[in-house]
C-alpha cells in the first residue's frame, strides 16, 4: 500500500508511501490483528505488560488466539514493551481495555494513556485507528483533543479513524479475516484510508459506516441487543422454575417458529457483553435517556449466578443431599467455554454463595491456571476431580474437553444421591434423563 490510497478529491493528509504500523496492546483483539497486518506491512505490536511481550517473543500466547508456530513465524512482527519502538511507525491502532469501574461507569484510564502515549510520537501523514469498545464521542471528543496536543490537527495533518472489533475468542470459525469489519473515518479522506487498509485483511470485507460517532454507537448496539435478549431468556427460565416446567424443553418447542431468535438463558461475563451495555448506559443518561429496558437486562443478568446458587441448594434439599456437609464441585471457571478468560466470570458468584453454605466446594478448569484464578477471581482451583465424591457438580463452563468427556465421566464424579446441574443444557438430555 502507498499514497493511491488517499481517498481522492481535495486531499491535504500527504500518507506515507511505506506504512509501518503499530498495534497498542497484544491482548485478545490487538495479537490477531498485528498478526494479520505483518503479512503486509512492518507492525510492532506494543503492549506496557513486559511479560506478556516476553511470552508472545517465546511463542506462548496465553489467549490461545495465536499458536506458537504463527507467532514464531512473523517474522514482520516487533513485540515490544519500549516506547522508543513505536517511534517510527506511522500508523497506530489502539486495541486496550476498556473496562468499567465498581459503580460500572466506563474506565477510559488505558485508552487516554495510550493515546497520550501516541500523542507523544504523533507525525504529520500518521494515522490513529481506535478498535476499543467505547460510547459514541469517545473518539472525537477525548481522544481527538489529547492527539492534537501534538500541535497536528486530525482531518488535516493526520488522519483519525474507529473501526470496531468483533472477534469472538476460542471461536475456531469466525476469525478477524472473516468477519466483516466496520471501519469509519473523521473526514471522507480519512475514512476511506481505513477502509482501504483493513481491506487488505479482512476477506470477509467491509463496511464503511457514516461517520465514527455511528461506528461506535454500532459496537455497543451490538452487544446490548444480545445483552436484552439474554435477560429476556434468564427471565423466561426464572419462569419455567416457578411453573416447574424445563427451560430447555420450552426453547426447543418455541424454537421451531420461524422467527423465534435462539437466545439461551445463562451466565453474562467478559468484558464485552457484560460490560459494553454499561457504556451505552452512561452516554445515555449524558444526553438525558434513562435507559429502562437496557438497564432492566443488566440486573437480571448480573442476578442469574446467585439464582443458580440458590436453586441448587434448594434442589440438594430436595433431593436429601445436606446441604452443610455437600461436596459440590463447580466445572469451568472462565466466563465462557474454551477460552482462558477470567474477567468478569460470574461462575464466581455462584462460588462466594456457595461456599459458606456448603460443606466443601471444589472448582475444576483444565483451562486456566490456579494462581490466574486466584489473582483475578480470588478462587483457587483443584485438581483431577475424584470419582464417586460429590453430592453436586455443577457445570458452569461446558469446556469441549468437558463435553467430550461426557455425562458418564460427571455421573462417575457423583456419590449418590447427588444433583447435576447443567448450566447451558449443554449435556441434556444425556444427564436429564438419567440424573436429574
Ligand atoms: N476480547 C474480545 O472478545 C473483544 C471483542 C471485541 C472488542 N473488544 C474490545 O477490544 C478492546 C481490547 O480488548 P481485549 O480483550 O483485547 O483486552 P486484553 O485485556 O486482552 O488486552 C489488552 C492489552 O492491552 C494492554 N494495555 C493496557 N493498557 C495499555 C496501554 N496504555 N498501552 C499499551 N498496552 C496497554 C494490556 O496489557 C493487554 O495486554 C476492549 O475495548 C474490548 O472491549 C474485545
Amino acid at each position: 500500500m502507498n499514497q493511491t490510497i488517499n481517498g481522492g478529491g481535495a486531499s491535504s493528509l500527504q500518507f506515507p508511501a511505506q506504512l509501518r504500523i503499530c498495534v497498542v496492546g497484544m491482548g485478545y483483539v490487538g495479537l490477531p490483528l498485528a498478526l494479520a497486518f505483518q503479512q503486509h506491512y512492518p507492525v510492532v505490536g506494543f503492549d506496557i505488560n513486559a511479560q506478556r511481550i516476553e511470552e508472545l517473543r517465546a511463542g506462548i500466547d496465553l489467549t490461545r488466539e495465536a499458536t506458537s508456530a504463527e507467532l514464531q513465524s512473523a517474522n514482520n512482527l516487533l513485540f515490544s514493551a519500549a516506547a522508543e519502538d513505536i517511534a517510527q511507525c506511522n500508523v497506530y491502532i489502539v486495541t486496550v481495555p476498556t473496562p468499567i469501574d465498581l459503580s460500572h461507569q466506563p474506565d477510559l484510564g488505558a485508552i487516554i494513556s495510550a493515546t497520550e502515549l501516541i500523542a507523544g510520537y504523533l507525525q504529520a501523514g500518521d494515522t490513529v485507528i481506535y478498535e476499543s469498545t467505547v460510547y459514541p464521542g469517545v473518539t472525537q471528543e477525548l481522544c481527538q483533543p489529547l492527539l492534537e496536543q501534538s500541535g497536528h490537527k486530525a482531518g488535516k495533518d493526520f488522519a483519525l479513524g474507529y473501526s470496531p472489533e468483533r472477534i469472538n475468542p476460542a471461536d475456531k470459525d469466525r476469525k478477524l479475516k472473516n468477519i466483516m469489519k466496520i471501519t469509519s473515518g473523521l473526514t471522507h479522506e480519512c475514512a476511506e484510508f481505513v477502509d482501504a487498509l483493513y481491506s487488505k485483511i479482512i476477506v470477509a470485507g467491509t463496511f464503511k459506516a457514516a461517520s465514527i460517532r455511528t461506528a461506535e454507537m454500532a459496537k455497543v448496539v451490538e452487544n446490548a441487543q444480545r445483552d436484552v435478549n439474554i435477560a429476556l431468556m434468564n427471565e423466561l427460565a426464572i419462569i419455567c422454575d416457578h411453573m416447574d416446567l424445563r427451560t430447555y424443553e420450552v426453547l426447543e418447542a418455541a424454537g421451531t417458529k420461524w422467527n423465534f431468535l435462539p437466545f439461551k438463558p445463562g451466565l453474562v461475563g467478559g468484558h464485552c457483553i457484560g460490560v459494553d451495555p454499561y457504556y451505552l448506559i452512561h452516554k445515555s443518561q449524558r444526553v438525558g435517556h434513562h435507559p429502562d429496558l437496557i438497564i432492566s437486562g443488566r440486573r437480571i443478568n448480573n442476578s442469574m449466578g446467585t439464582y443458580i446458587a440458590r436453586k441448587v441448594t434448594r434442589m440438594m434439599t430436595q433431593r436429601d443431599i445436606e446441604v452443610t456437609k455437600a461436596n459440590v464441585l463447580i466445572l469451568g471457571i472462565t466466563f465462557k467455554e474454551n477460552c482462558p478468560d477470567l474477567r468478569n466470570s460470574k461462575v464466581v458468584d455462584i462460588h462466594r454463595y456457595l461456599v459458606s453454605m456448603v460443606g466443601t466446594i471444589d472448582v475444576y478448569d483444565p483451562l486456566v491456571r490456579s494462581a490466574d484464578s486466584e489473582h483475578e477471581l480470588g478462587v483457587s482451583l483443584a485438581g483431577e476431580p475424584p470419582q464417586n465424591h460429590y453430592d453436586c457438580v455443577i457445570m458452569a463452563v461446558p469446556h469441549d474437553e468437558f463435553l467430550q468427556r461426557g455425562a458418564d465421566w460427571v455421573r462417575s464424579l457423583c456419590r449418590q444421591p447427588c444433583l447435576v446441574y447443567d448450566i447451558k443444557s449443554a449435556l441434556v438430555p444425556a444427564l436429564v434423563d438419567k440424573t436429574l
